[in-house]
């Protein structure tokens, strides 16, 4: 089991930047061609949908599709099922590295979640080779493990008596540079879109870079951790980012976010 499955999602601290977490989910989405989309018959996956809130947007936008939201956390399940949905949105517990899909596809999309798999890289030509001539498979991932934000991570876990336990704690897996997407997917594709976008998120409150990753890359360092330990980390980690990300006069902190994007069109 990987760290990522191993701490447990809190499906509720993670919306709480939802608009900053929605708005690559929406670019992505904007680039999915509906006459695929709608195609009877054939469904849309959201690959690692979390709590369900793209999902339901997918199905808004492309009134004629089945989207079927698939994750492996019961946390982000439950709370994906907590919500209203129409019988067009369906969710199903599933791991990505085994993913085979019941309902033949017309698009697989996933945003933010296969950052999460080891060598994610390895399970796209078979995505892609899982949809019909013309389907596209539409991928976002963060590409912001060399910024502060997550250097920092790995910096705090080394400075204090926590240092042992956080040694092992795998994070979030690598995001490779666009050209070894482009060269593994390109053979399979029709065309081939590959973007990155630094988003300047403008965030507020007190200690909001930490807050922002305590939803999502943090968390297996915090799982590991008892109370004391937690506060410390965190705390060390708080204070080097308050200098590497500054609250600017307005009280608010810019946070900027890289994200690379993919979007193929199976050949
Ligand atoms: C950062 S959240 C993104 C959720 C959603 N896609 C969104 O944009 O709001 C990442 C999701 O990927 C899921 N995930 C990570 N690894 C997974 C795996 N191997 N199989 C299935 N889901 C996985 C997590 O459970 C989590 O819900």
């Amino acid at each position: 089991m990987n760290d990522a499955k191993a701490a447990a999602w809190d499906a509720n601290l993670y919306l709480k930047f939802a608009d900053h977490r929605v708005r690559p989910a929406l670019d992505l989405m904007s680039r999915l061609d509906p006459e695929i989309a709608n195609r009877p018959g054939r469904a849309i996956y959201d690959l690692g949908c979390g709590a369900g809130n793209i999902s339901r947007i997918l199905a808004e936008r492309f009134p004629a599709a089945p989207v079927i939201g698939v994750d492996s956390s019961d946390e982000m399940l439950a709370k994906a099922r907590s919500q209203t949905v129409g019988p067009r949105v369906t969710f199903a517990k599933g791991d990505l590295t085994r993913f085979a899909p019941d309902v033949p596809p017309s698009i697989l999309y996933s945003n933010a979640a296969y950052q999460w798999v080891e060598n994610h890289i390895d399970y796209f030509p078979g995505l892609l080779k899982a949809l019909p001539s013309g389907g596209q498979l539409a991928i976002q991932m963060p590409r912001n493990h060399e910024a502060p934000s997550h250097a920092l991570m790995r910096q705090a876990a080394t400075a204090g008596p926590w240092r042992d336990k956080l040694a092992k704690v795998g994070g979030i897996r690598s995001v490779w540079e666009p050209g070894r997407y482009y060269d593994v997917l390109k053979p399979l594709s029709a065309s081939l879109d590959i973007w990155e976008t630094i988003y300047q998120q403008p965030l507020t409150g007190k200690d909001p870079v930490a807050q922002f990753t305590a939803g999502s890359g943090l968390r297996p360092y915090m799982a590991v951790l008892n109370e004391e330990e937690q506060k410390g980390f965190y705390d060390t980690y708080a204070g080097l980012l308050a200098e590497a990300y500054p609250m600017r006069s307005d009280g608010i902190t810019l946070f900027p976010f890289r994200r690379l994007f993919i979007v193929a069109r199976r050949a």
